[in-house]
């Protein structure tokens, strides 16, 4: 049967590790799928750098084109523009997306999800929050038919890393931030890593999902890491405590209140444990009570295998006929008010 045309748009940290494991397991996918995954383009800025494993035949800076050739276009190049248009570019023509752009979902992900539906098409996105963690299956699908109260955790590797080396290894934290720097951790802009913006735009995207509101990055309450000093850390191990960058969110019903800010967790806490670039998210619902969530929360080949799932669900979905609606949860409930529940 004819290949299923695959478009990437970026080959960085993730997308390199995305056209990675699309070759090394190619006859894998096809067989879970039912088709053989084709790609079609590559589109990335410079043409100059060594890509290794990449054919140079399908490295592109024309990304439109990428999209107008691929049924599935997986977005892997972050940042809000171009992205943005290039996912309404494929959403628009009915082609299913892929993509682990957290800044841009948790702008726009309501308007996306409503295009997605309107022309029959999917939108995946399994590895904008918490790297290879399964989060956003569980809440969008697993949990569908509870009621969820909170989702709170570590959703950022990063910090996290930065943390747990001024914890462990007394390292100052602009070596630690390069280390995760080094390690492929962090963003393109770091500022939105220890600043907290990049966990409060996870947090928004959980919440959404989580209360079925729209949810904006922009609303929630920000506070990163930046004025944590080596003596706050000292001060929190005299007390059996190390500091973690912690994402809340938290609804009573009609109001939604989300936040990320530094806090003190005891040693004992499970949450303490979390180290280097893993991520922990718990959630507590009506009918399930508590579940807990921990993994790799960033790292080219951690978030690929979120990546390359949200491909295969999506493939198949094509192959086989099927869909995940999108925009009903977002179109069912504003948010009355972001503040103290
Ligand atoms: P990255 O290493 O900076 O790679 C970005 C890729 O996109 C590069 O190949 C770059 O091209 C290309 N690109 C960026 N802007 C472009 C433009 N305007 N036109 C054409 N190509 C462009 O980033 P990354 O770490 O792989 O992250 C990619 C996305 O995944 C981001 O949304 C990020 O938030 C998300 N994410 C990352 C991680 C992680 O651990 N790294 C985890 C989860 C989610 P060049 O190669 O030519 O520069
Ligand atoms: N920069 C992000 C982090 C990548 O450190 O968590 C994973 O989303």
């Amino acid at each position: 049967s004819d290949s299923l045309k695959v478009g990437l748009l970026g080959a960085g940290v993730v997308g390199s590790q995305v056209a990675r494991i699309l070759a090394e397991q190619s006859g894998e996918l096809e067989a879970r799928v039912g088709r053989r995954l084709e790609l079609v383009g590559v589109g990335v800025r410079d043409l100059t750098k060594e890509r290794p494993g990449i054919d140079p035949a399908l490295l592109t800076d024309d990304l439109e084109s990428v999209v107008d050739r691929s049924s599935v276009v997986i977005e892997v190049m972050g940042g809000m523009e171009p992205a943005g248009a290039l996912v309404r570019r494929a959403l628009s023509r009915g082609s299913s997306v892929v993509t682990a752009n957290k800044a841009l979902l948790a702008e726009h992900l309501a308007e996306f999800s409503i295009l997605a539906d309107d022309n029959n098409a999917d939108l995946y996105f399994e590895a904008a929050v918490a790297g290879a963690i399964p989060i956003v299956r569980p809440l969008r699908e697993s949990l569908v038919g509870d009621e969820v109260n909170s989702v709170m955790g570590i959703v950022n590797g990063t910090t996290n890393y930065i943390l747990d080396k001024m914890v462990t290894s007394g390292l100052e934290f602009d070596e630690a931030l390069r280390q995760a720097q080094g390690l492929g951790y962090a963003e393109a802009d770091p500022t939105a890593d220890v600043g907290g913006h990049d966990a409060a735009a996870k947090a928004a995207i959980l919440a959404g999902l989580a209360f079925h509101s729209d949810v904006k990055g922009s609303q929630v309450y920000c506070e990163g890491i930046t004025e944590i000093t080596k003596q706050d850390i000292q001060s929190a191990k005299a007390m059996n405590c190390t500091v973690k960058l912690l994402a809340v969110a938290r609804t009573n019903g009609d109001q939604v209140a989300v936040k990320v800010h530094p806090a003190m967790v005891p040693f004992t806490h499970p949450l303490a444990s979390v180290s280097g670039a893993y991520n922990a998210v718990f959630v507590t619902s009506r009918e399930a009570g508590e579940l807990m969530f921990l993994g790799p929360g960033a790292g080219g080949a951690p978030t690929a295998s979120a990546v390359m799932g949200d491909v295969v669900t999506v493939a198949r979905h094509i192959v086989r006929g099927g869909r995940t609606t999108s925009s009903s949860s977002y179109r069912q409930r504003q948010v009355s008010d972001i503040g103290d529940t």
